[in-house]
């Protein structure tokens, strides 16, 4: 018998340390070596000319779970997590969604019933919809306590949206329970106004989503949560920054010593707002909140993640069915925007993506990239040192990854739900031949392995990243 279950050999890998050619040898469903020459394993791959990466982890997903638009999501945990494994993800965090009314407690207990289908191992955020007393005095410590480290808060949509004394609240009790608080933050009221005026001027196809939700509805929305968290000293990251302007409301709070940070996602990288003028109906397949930007933006981000300043790409993935009266059509083709449901599915396209765009294309070199979709989602969340790092101790989740495959992105390489991809025909450079989990194939280039119910629910314990800094605008600790 082998010293170790797997050896994937002579790989380019990219580890805490080092980028160097190199062998992994995994046991028990842990990296148990990492160095040149190691002996044989049980199953021995040769990974000459390849990229041997930590698995991808995406901190911003939705499966199986209501849409404020009424729509049906497209993917459950079983081919929302099939998707994952395509895209060399190997761990997931999503939303867990309190209703109006009901108990986070009981939310969670739903959900975690669903998730039972999860191919790869998950987490959930804690999407509070409803901050009463007792969900946050009581449900919440409980919890965070039990391994569930972050919040979602949402600055709009009606049946999600919390007033500023309700996210006051909210991060008052995350920050006494030990959670990371993560926000949609866009400004509902000018929504709505802009909005009905929009309407009322006939304006009403699928790119006037982007007249509806400019940038100043996500700059206000994104300034005033950071100044918000800032008061309370409470740690936030802001999910899916669209642009330059929201961009620098963030880098001015991190230049304060604020501990504030900020995705973007997939799409915002690569798509725009002209998307939404395809013709017929096919702009409804790029409608996504917050809305997308002009090319101009898409360059901020760019530099926006080489300063540092966003540290996380994720892919919010929000897969809704194209041809579908309970997807994309759900009212018609000729609905007004405002009918028309938001969201796309992103999760397998992330890695391809983000490696061909970012690394390939010279805007961002391979360590970045790594720690874009792996190792800082992991940290950030609390789910390093096992996730994210391709470190002795580890859980062996890899992806093995071909830097100069070509591919041309269809709907059917996502191996999602959705019947179709908003990056239809989009031509990549590098693509996963392969990927782990705690040392098993769960996808071989081309079939998805992992079965449902393979995956692990991750407790995630308290950890320092998040901690509050102990600063507060006057010499008045409110929390003493
Ligand atoms: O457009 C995005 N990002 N998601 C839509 C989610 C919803 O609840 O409508
Ligand atoms: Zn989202």
């Amino acid at each position: 018998m082998s010293d170790f279950d797997l050896v994937i050999r002579g790989g380019t890998t990219v580890t805490t340390s080092d980028i160097s050619v190199c062998d992994v040898g995994v046991k028990d469903g842990l990296i148990a070596a990492i160095g040149a020459g190691l002996p044989r394993g049980d199953t021995d791959i040769d990974a000459t000319g390849l990229l041997v990466l930590p698995g991808g982890v995406d901190t911003h997903v939705h499966l199986d779970q209501p849409f404020s638009s009424g729509a049906d999501i497209a993917d459950d945990f079983a081919s929302g997590t099939a998707s994952a494994t395509a895209g060399g993800t190997t761990t997931i965090v999503c939303h867990a969604p309190q209703t109006r009314g009901g108990s986070l407690t009981e939310a969670v207990a739903a959900y975690a019933v669903k998730a039972r289908q999860a191919r790869i191992d998950h987490g959930f955020h804690l999407l509070i919809n409803d901050p009463t007393p007792d969900v946050l005095e009581r449900e919440l410590p409980a919890l965070v306590a039990a391994g569930h480290r972050s919040v979602k808060v949402f600055m709009t949509y009606e049946s999600n949206r919390l007033a500023d004394a309700q996210i006051l609240q909210t991060l008052a009790a995350a920050r006494r329970a030990g959670a990371l608080v993560c926000v949609h933050a866009e400004h509902h009221e000018l929504i709505g106004w802009l909005t009905q005026a929009l309407l009322a001027a006939g304006l009403t196809a699928p790119r006037h989503l982007a007249w509806a939700k400019p940038m100043v509805v996500e700059r206000e929305a994104t300034h005033r949560i950071l100044a918000l968290a800032e008061a309370l000293d409470t740690p936030v990251q802001v999910f899916h920054v669209s642009g330059a302007q929201s961009g620098e409301e963030v880098a001015r709070a991190q230049a304060r010593g604020q501990k504030a940070w900020a995705e973007t996602c997939t799409q915002y990288l690569v798509l725009g707002e002209s998307d939404m003028d395809r013709p017929g109906f096919e702009g409804a397949k790029f409608m996504i909140s917050p809305a997308l930007r002009p090319p101009s933006d898409r360059e901020a981000l760019w530099q926006l993640i080489r300063d540092g300043v966003i540290d996380i790409v994720s892919s919010d993935h929000s897969p809704l069915r194209f041809d579908d009266p309970r997807g994309k059509k759900q009212h018609g083709e000729a609905a007004p925007f405002n009918k028309i449901p938001n969201g796309v599915p992103g999760l397998a396209a992330r890695l391809p993506i983000l490696y061909s765009e970012g690394v390939a294309k010279g805007r961002i070199d391979l360590r970045t990239f790594v720690s874009l979709v792996a190792t800082n989602p992991a940290r950030r969340f609390g789910l390093a040192p096992r996730k994210g790092s391709i470190a002795i101790g580890a859980d062996a989740d890899i992806v093995v990854f071909d830097p100069t495959r070509r591919m041309r992105l269809t709907n059917a390489l996502q191996h999602h739900g959705s019947d179709y991809t908003p990056y239809e025909g989009l031509e990549v450079l590098g693509y996963p031949t392969a990927t782990y989990q705690r040392g098993q194939l769960i996808f071989d280039g081309a079939n998805v392995l992992a079965q449902p119910g393979a995956g692990q629910l991750i407790a995630r314990s308290a950890y320092a990243e998040i901690a509050p800094t102990g600063r507060f605008p006057t010499p008045f600790n409110p929390f003493e």
